[in-house]
């Protein structure tokens, strides 16, 4: 479904992301792992056509995208929900949501169908839904960004670290939501996360990023039992 290949994005003269190649088939949840700095962000912002790339190629269901505007690129169902859960503050739940249906120029009722269905994934936000978005905790906030990204109807959705600032417990709830929106809505996920541990035990694969390069490409359980990533990423001392 979605397929990078030698990816390279620089900032000025800093080269952030050094010939990145990774493959999300259709119906896979794919972790992308690795530390501050190595360039996650870099590579969903590449992805959906925030930053250019100066070398490489990006292809989302056989079609180039390399060059495609973003907003484009969000019609065709790729669907990046970026770091830091941005919701509109001063709007409540359900204006944030009606927002996220703005590309889809359905009926109203399509638009009333869908906020049923984030609020059928997530009870915390229907009984919020009158609140001010900006006076939600921050795993409400979070929740927020994902149900607005359903609300595009994602084919591919690409998440960037929805666990990052989160309680252990939240970050079951989210980790187990994400699984749902794969497993129900039958979309395929590309998960970024410093959280190795979490990532890993929904995503069916992973990669690993390490300033700008992919050093590792196995299936979850591989990674899972790799002494290395275990030391690096999970934990252990
Ligand atoms: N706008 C920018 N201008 C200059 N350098 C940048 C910019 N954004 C990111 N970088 C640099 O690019 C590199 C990769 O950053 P990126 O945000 O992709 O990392 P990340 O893996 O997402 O990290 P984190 O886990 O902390 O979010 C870093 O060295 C960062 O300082
Ligand atoms: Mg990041």
């Amino acid at each position: 479904m979605l397929e990078v290949n030698g990816l390279k994005t620089y900032y000025g003269k800093i080269q952030a992301v050094k010939g990145v190649s990774l493959t999300v088939k259709q119906g896979e949840i794919v972790a992308l792992l690795g530390a501050n700095g190595a360039g996650k962000s870099t590579i969903l912002k590449t992805i959906s056509g925030l930053i250019r790339p100066s070398e490489g190629s990006v292809s989302f269901g056989g079609e180039n995208i390399t060059t495609t505007d973003a907003h484009a690129i969000v019609e065709k169902g790729l669907i990046h929900v970026p770091e830091g859960r941005r919701v509109f503050a001063a709007l409540t739940v359900t204006e944030n949501l009606e927002l996220g249906a703005f590309t889809k120029k359905g009926a109203k009722s399509k638009t009333a169908q869908k906020i049923a269905m984030v609020f059928d994934m997530f009870p915390r936000l229907a009984e919020r839904h009158k609140q001010m978005a900006g006076t939600l905790s921050g795993g409400e906030q979070q929740m927020l960004a994902i149900g607005r990204a359903l609300m595009a109807e994602p084919k591919l959705l690409m998440l960037d670290e929805p666990s990052m600032g989160l309680a252990p417990i939240i970050v079951i709830e989210i980790m187990k939501i994400i699984k749902n929106i794969n497993e129900q809505n039958k979309t395929t996920i590309l998960l970024v996360e410093q959280n190795a541990k979490a990532a890993l035990k929904l995503a069916h694969r992973g990669y690993v990023l390490e300033t700008g390069n992919i050093t590792m490409e196995e299936s979850s359980e591989a990674l899972r039992s790799n002494d290395n990533i275990v030391k690096a990423y999970l934990g252990a001392h």
